[in-house]
């Protein structure tokens, strides 16, 4: 598949409303000076920033209202909800933290248990804690080999909600993180089958999807995603499900844009809509609504198509990798759990081994001088997320920078490469593993520190 350029028609009410509201002129003699018409008769050196950026102080009769819109901000509300698949979604300015505070309140009734899942951000077990509530933790039972991802079994997450059934009352609230950093996603519509089909009576259900928005728009992922959740509700209409994207995270939008959306109950919207209210900053940002408004307008048109082209470029990256004498396929690390069906990979995000390289710390640093960020280091792995603004310049720069560093490491090898004037000989057993006059290869000497590591003793005689 060719990129192409794709642009953005006018199907964002926001925006078009915004635009609108700004080319006004308004003299705003309510607040924020940064949009006035008016200007400053004092100082004429109002930073660029402010003359371009989109902000209004106006709302309701002028725009619309934020908390309880009927307008443009519900206009593109329904817009978002229908392509999440969700009955009701819910612009939010103040970040994903905001947005799980509301979701926990809007669930949460005094008195209430809430099981959650010990992988939560610390968004849902502060505010859970803040509530009062009563609160238990799942903790992960299963995790890589080098312990550095965890996850829970289902088993685990079932018997334990049984077993607190047996005991009394159960859980009236479960908290889930169904799609982690790490690329870990759960499979929740199938989840969720399986606990009530087992005679869990959990009915309040609050999946932290933060990373997961694009896996909406690829085949191979959207059915694990929480709104997809059609057959559950026509077996338990009681069901109240809300998940939290933080959209910045992955879709083009703005740092703090975040989204809710809700399946089930009838009275699941109005009780998201007062706890927005009762937790939202009032003064909600206006560029980060617009970018909302344009993300929706543009993974409506798009968004398969994006997520796909995320995928192309991954397979591309591993292909390139696979090809390269030093990293080569096997560093390649794409499908962190295989052995649960519960649990799946995200296709977009792929670890790295560069061990052969060096320290994953250190090709991280050099990574960096060369214009590469890369979030997370892993042990020896570098953790990549192809998101939607990762373009084939980005892939081409990343491969040049890591074919470069390959270069450092054969050369660096060759120089430093010696030629041994003695036995190397680890004790035990005491045989040698390097003869006089043989070159202590960076292979044997990588196995002379991991000997050494592992308590042998080395000698050179
Ligand atoms: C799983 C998860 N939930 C919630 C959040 C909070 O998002 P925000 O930083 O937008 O408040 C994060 C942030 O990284 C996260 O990883």
């Amino acid at each position: 598949m060719k990129a192409k350029i794709i642009t953005i028609k006018d199907e964002t009410p926001i925006l078009t409303g915004l635009k609108k509201l700004c080319q006004r002129h308004v003299y705003s003699f309510h607040a924020l000076p940064v949009s006035s018409h008016g200007k400053s008769d004092i100082v004429d050196d109002i930073p660029d920033l402010f003359n371009t950026c989109m902000e209004n102080s106006a709302t309701g009769e002028m725009f619309d209202n934020f908390f309880f819109p009927k307008g443009i901000i519900s206009e593109s509300q329904k817009l978002t909800s229908k392509l999440y698949n969700s009955d009701s979604s819910f612009y939010i300015t103040g970040g994903t933290s905001v947005a799980n505070q509301i979701a926990i309140t809007a669930l949460y009734k005094k008195g209430d248990c809430i099981l959650i899942d010990k992988n939560c951000h610390q968004s849902v077990h502060f505010h859970s804690q803040s509530i009062g509530a009563q609160v238990e933790y799942l903790c992960p039972d299963l995790q890589n080999e080098d312990g550095q991802i965890s996850a829970w079994s289902f088993n685990h997450l079932k018997n334990k909600m049984l077993a607190k059934q047996e005991d009394g009352k159960g859980y009236d609230i479960l908290i889930l993180t169904a799609q982690s950093y790490e690329g870990l996603i759960y499979d929740i519509p199938e989840i969720l089958t399986r606990l009530l089909a087992a005679g869990v009576a959990t009915r309040k259900i609050f999946i932290d999807e933060a990373w997961g928005s694009l896996n909406y728009f690829s085949n191979d992922t959207r059915p694990f995603t929480a709104m997809n959740i059609e057959n559950l509700l026509c077996n338990y209409p009681d069901l109240e499900v809300i998940c939290t994207h933080s959209a910045h995270k992955s879709l083009f939008c703005l740092r703090q844009a975040s989204l809710i959306h809700c399946r089930g109950k009838d009275e699941l919207p109005k009780k998201i809509e007062t706890a927005k209210y009762r937790i939202h900053t009032t003064s909600p940002n206006y560029p980060i609504l617009a970018s909302l408004d344009i993300s929706q307008a543009q993974m409506t048109r798009h968004g398969n198509e994006l997520a796909s082209y995320s995928r192309q470029l991954v397979n591309e990256f591993i292909e390139r990798i696979s090809q390269n004498p030093w990293l080569g396929k096997e560093s390649v690390i794409q499908d962190i759990s295989s052995e649960h069906w519960h649990i799946h990979s995200d296709p977009t995000k792929i670890m790295i081994n560069v061990s052969k390289l060096g320290s994953a710390l250190d090709i991280n640093n050099q990574l960096i001088q060369k214009r590469i960020y890369i979030k997370r280091v892993i042990n020896n792995n570098l953790l990549l997320n192809f998101h939607i603004g990762i373009n084939r310049e980005a892939v081409n720069s990343l491969i040049s920078a890591l074919e470069q560093l390959c270069e450092t490491a054969t050369t660096t090898d060759i120089s430093e490469q010696i030629t041994s004037d003695k036995f190397i000989i680890p004790y035990p057993p005491g045989v040698p593993i390097v003869f006089p006059g043989e070159i202590i290869s960076y292979e044997i000497q990588k196995k002379i520190d991991e000997l050494k590591r592992s308590g042998l003793l080395i000698i050179a005689a």
